[in-house]
């Protein structure tokens, strides 16, 4: 029995997506059982794409499975503003000759967490709705998730699509709301954090003279990612997904307060809000651990070292 922890990783590739994918399989402490991908930055077939191509780029064969291709009674918005035409604009990767499972997201899901020896943890990068599927087709596969590490949200930092909400929690905040009532330990990497986890010019640089497979591909998806950040006055390009994976591989790295954690979903401005309850006399028991701050130089390290490690 190792000590490492299993992992299932639901990611809607995107650009930080494909570079928490990078972090997460160099990761010694991460048993990855399987990645499963939904439909958000871009359509699912293509994130489908994106998500198989990285993980070859990698070297990488895990299961793959495709989840939902539309949030749980919403339209799907997909962010090609950010993330290009086809999810992984700035790239130009070999197609996986492998295919995905037959499975749905969550029948995989649902069948590795029931087969694992021990409770299994979720790191989510994109919109809920693979996991609201999984929560509300199994009900009592909750007591076999160990924890939730998502990327989403915020508490002081606002939203990034609309003023109030995040890109993950608006595109599905039905979804969202069936998560953080779940019961499910929840660590919460939100826009308060993922602002601050900025790659700077020069450890881009760092990435660039190396010229591995890996230190390529980030370099080439940090120098797309940018042209959309660098407009919005931000000193370096914020890397949101790899956050979940490095609060769980080294959370260390991070500060956290356990909050009570609502999501609206019927706001006329403020729907896909993750709204946090800071009354020092609340009786709100906490239902998420929120990263406030981190040690961006030795997130960025951790980045840097993982994709050195595949030479
Ligand atoms: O708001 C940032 C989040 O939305 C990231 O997960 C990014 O990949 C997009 O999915
Ligand atoms: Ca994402």
């Amino acid at each position: 029995m190792t000590d490492k922890i299993p992992v299932i990783i639901d990611c809607d590739p995107g650009h930080d997506d494909a570079m928490a994918l990078v972090l997460a399989f160099a990761n010694q402490k991460l048993d990855i059982r399987a990645v499963t991908v939904t439909g958000g930055n871009q359509t699912l077939a293509k994130t489908l794409r994106n998500a198989k191509n990285v993980l070859h780029c990698l070297g990488k064969q895990p299961l793959v499975a495709a989840g939902a291709d539309k949030p749980l009674c919403r339209d799907l918005q997909v962010a090609p503003n950010v993330h290009g035409e086809t999810g992984l604009d700035g790239t130009n990767l070999a197609e996986a000759p492998w295919s995905e499972v037959k499975e749905s997201a969550w029948e995989l899901t649902h069948r590795l967490i029931e087969e694992s020896e021990k409770p299994i943890t979720l790191i989510t990068l994109g919109p809920l709705t693979n996991i609201a599927i999984l929560l509300s087709a199994y009900p009592k596969i909750r007591r076999r998730i160990k924890r939730i590490s998502l990327m989403g949200g915020s508490v002081l930092a606002g939203g990034n699509w609309t003023s109030a909400a995040e890109f993950n929690i608006v595109v599905d905040p039905e979804a969202a709301d069936i998560v953080f009532t779940s019961g499910i330990p929840i660590t919460m990497c939100g826009l308060d954090v993922t602002h601050k986890a900025m790659i700077l010019p020069p450890e881009l640089a760092e990435l660039k003279q190396h010229g591995g497979r890996a230190s390529k591909l980030v370099s080439e998806l940090v120098d797309f990612y940018w042209i959309f950040h660098s407009n919005q006055g931000f000193a370096g390009a914020p890397l949101h997904d790899p956050c979940a994976v490095a609060a769980l591989a080294a959370p260390e790295l991070f500060t956290m307060r356990d909050m009570h954690i609502d999501i609206e979903t019927r706001g006329t401005y403020t729907t896909g809000m993750t709204l946090a309850d800071h009354r020092m006399w609340t009786k709100a028991p906490p239902n998420a651990s929120v990263c406030l701050d981190l040690n961006r130089p030795a997130f960025i390290r951790l980045l840097i070292d993982a994709c050195k490690s595949y030479g």
